[in-house]
């Protein structure tokens, strides 16, 4: 099992966006999440394909894209040109959710598939086999610099149960209200990719990641 740190670049100052992503890669992040929303499915806008367009080629990272939009599968493919390697959707937002994670794996990406806090982690057991990640949402998708709610942690302990259960080596990630005061707690409940945003980028972006990863490391 790899422990991945992922910063999420919503809580980055966009002017100096390139200079602040490198500053996590060179500390060992190896994912950088990119957070998509659309104002339908959540709460607010973000930013979009031309943005992932724009930084393809200017990190080794991987690209894990997460959609916060209703019927994602009308974007797979765009995504998939602007450079995701990984394109997480939401149960929640799909009419077919397997079709969706077919069309994820069919464009040669790796296929997430992400809950809200609200909804049941029950509901992840008929997709596991067509994914390669769970995400398990620790704050209510929309915005950084939420609390974590603490009922993500049985969540978090189930999904590794159920994947277990089907003989799957599952990536399972945490998203939202994650520092260095509760991460050892989702890395401990199971969860081994770790989503990072303003906990990184407000402030030293380079002291942050190093910081989180010297706790990541130490899980392998
Ligand atoms: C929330 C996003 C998160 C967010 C996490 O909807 O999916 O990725 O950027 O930010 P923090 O770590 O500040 O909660
Ligand atoms: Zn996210």
């Amino acid at each position: 099992m790899e422990y991945i740190l992922a910063p999420s670049i919503l809580s980055a100052d966009f002017k100096n966006l390139g200079s602040e992503m490198k500053k996590t890669e060179e500390e060992g992040a190896r994912y950088l999440h990119f957070d998509v929303m659309d104002g339908m499915f959540v709460p607010n806008i973000s930013f979009g394909i031309p943005v992932l367009a724009s930084i393809q080629g200017a990190t080794g990272q991987v690209m894990d894209v997460h959609l916060m939009i209703r019927e994602p599968i009308r974007y797979v493919e765009d995504f998939r040109k602007a450079g995701a390697d990984i394109i997480t959707i939401h149960l929640e937002a799909c009419q077919d959710v397997h079709a969706t994670l077919r069309a994820v794996r069919e464009a040669g990406l790796r296929a997430g598939l992400s809950i809200c806090p609200e909804t049941d982690v029950e509901k992840l057991a008929p997709y596991l086999r067509e994914i390669d990640m769970a995400l398990i949402m620790s704050v209510h998708p929309g915005f950084g610099g939420q609390s974590f709610l603490p009922g993500t942690l049985e969540k978090i302990r189930r999904t590794r149960e159920m994947a277990q259960e089907q003989g799957l080596d599952l990536d399972i990630q945490v998203d939202g209200g994650i520092s260095m005061s509760n991460i050892r707690q989702v890395l401990d409940a199971g969860a081994n990719v770790i989503v990072v945003g303003s906990g990184v980028f407000k402030g030293d972006a380079k002291e942050n990641t190093k910081a989180l990863m010297e706790i990541v490391k130490s899980y392998e």
